[in-house]
């Protein structure tokens, strides 16, 4: 009974079990959402902290993790204790993302199962985030909003953006 209640509550509250983004797609995704300078861009379901890491590396930004799972967490954190500070900023939160607030990001990336991205996601996404927020989905489309662009490279998974009206 326990157990069974655990399970539910994980399902219910899950976006995708781990499954990580390959580095070079992470690039391309960043290419595509193209950070400015003072941007904030949350990685929703962060996983052990590569697009992060990577963004923070690469842009003077702010970004952000947020990882519901406390030992992928707990690998955010370690990992960013090697983290060159000298970069942007980086942020982890161990938290269920859908009760988190959203509402300073310009860029949200995000890894998700095609039926949680459009039933759940799409509209805490539609009612918290400013318009002109940029969202970069990876690998599934987010059924409901028609993508501003989207990055084929053949062989490579596609990676989608889309802008809040
Ligand atoms: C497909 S993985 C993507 C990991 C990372 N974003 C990447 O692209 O490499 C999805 C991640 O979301 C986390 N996750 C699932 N549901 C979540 C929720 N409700 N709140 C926060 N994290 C969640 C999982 O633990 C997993 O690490």
């Amino acid at each position: 009974m326990g157990f069974s209640f655990l399970a539910m509550s994980i399902a219910a509250a899950s976006l995708a079990p781990w499954v990580p983004s390959r580095k070079k797609d992470v690039l391309r995704a960043l290419q595509l959402a193209s950070p400015k300078k003072g941007d904030v861009i949350y990685d929703l379901g962060c996983g052990t902290g590569t697009v992060v890491l990577l963004a923070a590396k690469l842009y003077p930004i702010k970004a952000i993790g947020i990882e519901m799972a406390f030992p992928l967490y707990l690998i955010c954190k370690i990992r960013s204790l090697f983290y060159n500070k000298k970069a942007g900023a980086i942020k982890f939160i161990n938290k269920n993302l859908f009760k988190s607030d959203l509402s300073d990001a310009d860029i949200v990336y995000v890894f998700g199962m095609p039926s949680v991205l459009s039933k759940r996601l799409r509209p805490k996404l539609e009612t918290e985030l400013k318009p002109g927020t940029k969202i970069v989905s990876y690998v599934f489309p987010i059924e409901g909003w028609d993508p501003e662009d989207v990055d084929w490279l053949k062989d490579r998974n596609p990676i989608y953006l889309y802008i809040k009206k």
